[in-house]
C-alpha cells in the first residue's frame, strides 16, 4: 500500500525560495502570510530562507513592518522567529537589475548551511514580464539551481499562462528553455483547496457515489462561482482577461475535471494530472453558432466607471458556459458553468442534479418533483450535502425535500489551512499532483479561444446587470430553455 504523505517530513528539505514580485498583493496577501502559518505549525525546512524581491526600495525591517503592519500581525515571539527568515533584496528581475546581489546572498546561504540548498523561484509578478524574468534567470545561470550537488531549482508560475493558446505555447517554450517539467510548478490556487482535495476523497473514498456519477443517473450538472466583489483596483488586468479568462480558463475547468474525472490508478501526481486531462480534452468543440446560443456573457452597471477600466469597455464581469463532454459517461450531460463579479454574494459549488426515475407512486404525493442533488460545496459554509425526498411527519402523505449534510465545521473541530499554504509545501516536497500541466493548460485553451473569439465579435450582446443581483436575466433564461433553474445560492448547505 502507498504511504501517506508525511507533511513533517519537509523538515530535511534545505530550501530557499527567492519570491519576485514581493510587494504585490499576491506575495503580501497570501504567500508570506501563509508561510508564517506553516512556520507556527512547524511545517518549514530545518533550513529555510526566504528572499523577498522587488524593485521597491525597502530593509529587512521596513519590508517585514509593511507585512506585519498589513496582515495585522501582533508583534509576537513566533513572528520575530519568522521574519528572521526573510531577507529583503531590491532588484527588478525583468530588466536583470542587480541580480548578481541575488546570486552572492544565494551562494553565501549554501556555504554558511553547509548543504546543497533547493532553490525555489516564485515569479508572483505580472504576467507581462514573465518571459524577461524567465530569460534573465537564464542569462544569469540562476535556473541552474545549487552547483555542489545538481540539486535542481524549482520555478513557480501563477495563472493565468498566456492569453490564449498561442502565447501559452510562447511561454512554455522559455520557460523550458531554462527548466524541466519536473520543475515546473504551475499553480491553480483552487486545486489547493481543501474542499477540492476532498471532491476526490468523496469520490473515490466511497462505494456509494461512483456506480451513479454518470449519464444514466446525472441530469446536469451546475458549477458556480461567484463573488461579491468587483474588479477593485485590478481594472488594468481584468480589462485584458475578463471572466473568461480569469476565472473559466482555469479555476472553473478544473472543477469540472476534479468533479467529473475517471478514478485514477494510483493517487500520485502523473496518475491525477492524465484522468484530468482526459476530462478537459473531450470539452466538445462548440460551432461559433452553437457557442452565439449556449453562453451569456455580462457586465455589471457601472464597470465602466471603475479606475483602470475603459470607459467603452466591453470586457465581460460575468459568463455562463454550457458544455458537454465528449465521453461515455458524460456523452449529453450538460455542465452549466457560471461566475461573476459584483454578484449578490461568494459561492464556489458544484451540484449535481439526477434524473428523477422510477418515482411515479409518488407522484399524487409531492407538489413538484423531486429529485436528487449532490452539492459540493467549496467555500463558504464548506461541505456536501445530498438532497433528498423524505416523507412529511404526520397522518398525511407528502414528500417533501430534506439535506443531508456532512460541514467540515461541525465534522472535524480543525481550522482549514489556506491553499496556497498546502501548495508552498507541496512544492518543497515536490508534489506535483495539485499543479497544473501545459497539457492541461494548453487544452484548456482550446475550449476557451473560440468562446473568445465569438465573444469579441459582440456575439451574444452583453448584458448589463446590477450589482447585487445574481447576474443577468439572459443568464437564467438560457438554463429555463432547457427547462432547468438554477440552484445555487438556493442549494446552499452548512448555513451554520
Ligand atoms: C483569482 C482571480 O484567480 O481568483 C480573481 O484572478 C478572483 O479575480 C479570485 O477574485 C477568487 O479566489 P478566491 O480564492 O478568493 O475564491
Amino acid at each position: 500500500m502507498a504511504k501517506a504523505k508525511d507533511p513533517t517530513s519537509v523538515k530535511n528539505n534545505p530550501t530557499v525560495f527567492v519570491v519576485f514580485g514581493a510587494t504585490g498583493d499576491l506575495s503580501m496577501k497570501k504567500i508570506f502570510p501563509s508561510f508564517y502559518k506553516l512556520h507556527k505549525n512547524g511545517l518549514l525546512p530545518q533550513v529555510f530562507k526566504i528572499i523577498a524581491a522587488a524593485r521597491t526600495p525597502h530593509t529587512n525591517d521596513s519590508f517585514t513592518k509593511t507585512l506585519e503592519q498589513l496582515n495585522g500581525i501582533e508583534n509576537k515571539k513566533s513572528w520575530q522567529e519568522f521574519v528572521a527568515k526573510i531577507q529583503y533584496i531590491p532588484l527588478d528581475i525583468a530588466e536583470n537589475k542587480n541580480l548578481t546581489d541575488l546570486s552572492t546572498s544565494l551562494e553565501n546561504f549554501e556555504k554558511e548551511s553547509k548543504v546543497c540548498i533547493k532553490r525555489v523561484f516564485y515569479m508572483a509578478i505580472s504576467q507581462t514580464i514573465y518571459e524577461s524574468s524567465i530569460e534573465n534567470l537564464g542569462k544569469t545561470k540562476l535556473n541552474l539551481g545549487c552547483q555542489t550537488h545538481g540539486e535542481k531549482a524549482r520555478i513557480v508560475v501563477e495563472k493565468p499562462f498566456g492569453h490564449d493558446l498561442k502565447s501559452a505555447k510562447e511561454l512554455s517554450s522559455t520557460l523550458s528553455k531554462y527548466f524541466d517539467e519536473d520543475q515546473i510548478y504551475r499553480i491553480d490556487h483552487y486545486l489547493g483547496k481543501e474542499t477540492v482535495q476532498n471532491i476526490l476523497a468523496f469520490r473515490f473514498g466511497n462505494e456509494l457515489f461512483e456506480p451513479i456519477w454518470n449519464n444514466h443517473f446525472v441530469d446536469h450538472v451546475q458549477i458556480n462561482l461567484t463573488e461579491h466583489i468587483g474588479v477593485e483596483k485590478r481594472g488594468d488586468y481584468y480589462e485584458k482577461s475578463g471572466a473568461l479568462r480569469d476565472m473559466v480558463q482555469n479555476h472553473l475547468l478544473q472543477l469540472l475535471a476534479v468533479a467529473t474525472m475517471d478514478m485514477p490508478e494510483k493517487f500520485e501526481a502523473q496518475s491525477i494530472l492524465a484522468k484530468k486531462l482526459a476530462i478537459i480534452s473531450h470539452i466538445k468543440r462548440q460551432t461559433a453558432d452553437e457557442i452565439a446560443k449556449s453562453t451569456i456573457r455580462g457586465q455589471y452597471k457601472n464597470y465602466t466607471k471603475e479606475e483602470k477600466v475603459n470607459p467603452k469597455s466591453q470586457t465581460e464581469t460575468f459568463a455562463l458556459v454550457r458544455l458537454y463532454l465528449d465521453t461515455i459517461r458524460w456523452q449529453g450531460v450538460p455542465f452549466y458553468i457560471r461566475t461573476g463579479k459584483k454578484l449578490t454574494g461568494k459561492v464556489t459549488s458544484i451540484i449535481f442534479q439526477f434524473k428523477e426515475k422510477g418515482h411515479k407512486i409518488f407522484e399524487d404525493f409531492w407538489e413538484q418533483p423531486l429529485p436528487n442533488h449532490v452539492t459540493l460545496q467549496i467555500q463558504p459554509n464548506e461541505g456536501i450535502g445530498i438532497r433528498l425526498a423524505a416523507k412529511k411527519p404526520g397522518l398525511a402523505t407528502s414528500l417533501e425535500p430534506v439535506d443531508m449534510e456532512f460541514c467540515y465545521k461541525t465534522s472535524f473541530d480543525i481550522p482549514l489551512p489556506d491553499a496556497y499554504e498546502r501548495l508552498l509545501l507541496d512544492i518543497i516536497l515536490g508534489d506535483q499532483s495539485l499543479f497544473l500541466s501545459q497539457e492541461i493548460v494548453e487544452e484548456s485553451w482550446k475550449v476557451i479561444d473560440p468562446i473568445r473569439e465569438v465573444w469579441d465579435a459582440a456575439t451574444p450582446k452583453l448584458a448589463i446587470y446590477e450589482p447585487g443581483s445574481w447576474g443577468p436575466k439572459e443568464a437564467d433564461d438560457l438554463i429555463e430553455k432547457d427547462g432547468r433553474k438554477f440552484l445555487a445560492p438556493l442549494l446552499t448547505i452548512c448555513k451554520i
